[in-house]
């Protein structure tokens, strides 16, 4: 984290509590070091979606389900449904038990694989696209994403700040250097992309929201 800790857990107090099932997700998570987004993230990811009235929403990281489940919430309100990718097996089907159990299985489909993969084979478009899987790919799932979001859809990415090191001026160990690299890359362009209308927020690990134009 790289604004003051005690910021973002204020925040989370005006978020209110998470229900157990959620809790008990962030519990797993930090138990075993699986990055799954804030609760602030989360919150987020919600409000976009109802916000928008999405209804065809993709997630490119599923891990353990936490931001699938957020995402999920907000599709049961909207009436929408929710695919996600990930390439690990066993978090596949911890997350499809926590599907089960937050009563969304039928609100979720998600696919095992690797995304590199399957989106070009994906032939429909996604009013609301959430990219959080392997930082050193975010530029090729940004090709390949471009021609699945729909006019005036949205796409959300999470850790575009990577604890801050994306900022010039700061310091980290020489192994991150390609990492960092890649997502100053990845914010130039996709900031620069007249297609899309974007902001970067720095809360989480940096989030990035950015707007389809219409044709
Ligand atoms: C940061 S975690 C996702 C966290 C989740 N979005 C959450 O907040 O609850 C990243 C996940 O992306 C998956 N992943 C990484 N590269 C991938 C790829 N090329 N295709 C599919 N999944 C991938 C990993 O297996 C991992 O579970």
């Amino acid at each position: 984290m790289f604004y003051p800790f005690e910021m973002e857990r204020y925040l989370e107090t005006l978020l209110g509590e998470r229900d157990s099932l959620l809790q008990e997700m962030e519990g797993q998570a930090l138990k075993e070091t699986i990055p799954v987004v804030t609760p602030m993230v989360g919150n987020l990811l919600n409000l976009l979606v109802h916000m928008g009235k999405a209804q065809a929403i993709l997630e490119i990281g599923t891990a353990i389900g936490y931001s699938t489940i957020w995402l999920g919430r907000a599709a049961e309100k909207t009436g929408g449904h929710v695919t996600t990718i990930d390439m690990n097996k066993d978090r596949r089907a911890r997350a499809l038990n926590y599907f089960e159990r937050a009563g969304l299985q039928n609100r979720i489909t998600a696919l095992e694989g690797d995304a590199l993969k399957i989106l070009p084979r994906l032939d429909s478009t996604f009013d609301f696209v959430f990219i959080d899987a392997a930082k050193g790919e975010y530029l090729d799932y940004l090709k390949l994403i471009y021609p699945l979001i729909a006019p005036e859809g949205l796409l959300v990415v999470d850790n575009v700040l990577f604890r801050g090191w994306v900022v010039p001026g700061t310091t980290f160990a020489p192994k991150y250097d390609r990492l960092v690299a890649g997502l100053r890359q990845f914010l130039q362009d996709l900031c620069q992309n007249s297609d899309f209308s974007t902001t970067v927020l720095p809360i989480g690990d940096g989030v990035s929201v950015s707007r389809r134009l219409s044709l």
